[in-house]
């Protein structure tokens, strides 16, 4: 199971680096599970310190496709991997929604990410319309494959996708089960039409936490968790990584 902590544009680096050091002590031992954080950029290089030698990955919530240049207020790979970070989170509803983020910009930041070795955690979902629509699955083949058309040629060991449904982030409100095992179910059909043979993980997300994961991480398509809110609390977070290192 993979736990992501989407930690958003919370805690300073200071709150950052102590939740972290935190973090790093309850979570030595974990198992089966891997846990990774993704605190905000201003943060990444104190939480990256703090984790240093600990079992914690630390990724970025966004990074440019370049490694320098003319590209102002933007993130480049080559400096989050000097500082220790390991994965990015690319298409997650908040830049697609808030900062008009297309599919095309997107693939670019998922290619770039794979092609620089990064693993590339690729967020998916439709929102209250088009799921009310019945156009789940149609938003779901365009977002996955205009970034998969893209990285033909590059390697996507390292790819992972989070299904997360717009109406769900932040909101209390939950899929069902059934519409998550249907939604990991068809993108894992959409990854494999791209001749993608290696697995690759799919995690659920939106409004996880300790209440509703037991039922959730037992979904067999469900290979783990991209959580907010519940991943800035460390009782709520403790307890989805030990429903995790069960199931
Ligand atoms: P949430 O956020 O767990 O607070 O719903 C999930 C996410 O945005 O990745």
């Amino acid at each position: 199971m993979l736990l992501i902590g989407n930690w958003k544009m919370n805690l300073s680096p200071a709150a950052a680096s102590s939740y972290a050091g935190e973090l790093r002590s309850a979570l030595m031992q974990t198992k089966s599970t891997d846990v990774w954080v993704t605190p905000s950029t201003l943060a990444l290089t104190v939480v990256a310190d703090t984790l240093r030698g600990s079992p914690i990955q630390v990724g970025a919530q966004n990074s440019h496709w370049e490694n320098s240049g003319a590209f102002t207020g933007e993130t480049s790979l080559s400096a989050l991997q000097e500082i220790g970070v390991t994965f990015v989170l690319a298409g997650h509803s908040e830049r697609r929604v808030l900062f008009n983020e297309s599919d095309a910009l997107i693939a670019q930041r998922v290619k770039g990410a794979l092609a620089a070795g990064m693993t590339s955690v690729l967020c998916v979902g439709e929102n209250e319309g088009e799921r009310v629509a019945e156009a789940t699955n149609r938003v779901l083949e365009k977002q996955l494959s205009s970034v998969l058309q893209e990285v033909v040629g590059v390697d996507t060991k390292k790819l992972v996708i989070a299904y997360e449904p717009v109406w769900a982030i932040g909101t209390g409100k939950v899929a069902t089960i059934a519409e998550i095992q249907a939604a990991h179910q068809y993108i894992q059909s959409v990854v494999a039409s791209h001749g993608i043979t290696e697995p690759v993980k799919v995690l659920y997300g939106g409004s996880v936490n300790p209440d509703n994961f037991g039922e959730i991480g037992a979904i067999p398509e469900v290979d783990g968790a991209l959580v907010g809110g519940a991943s800035l609390k460390l009782e709520q977070w403790m307890k989805l990584v030990s429903i995790a290192e069960e199931s």
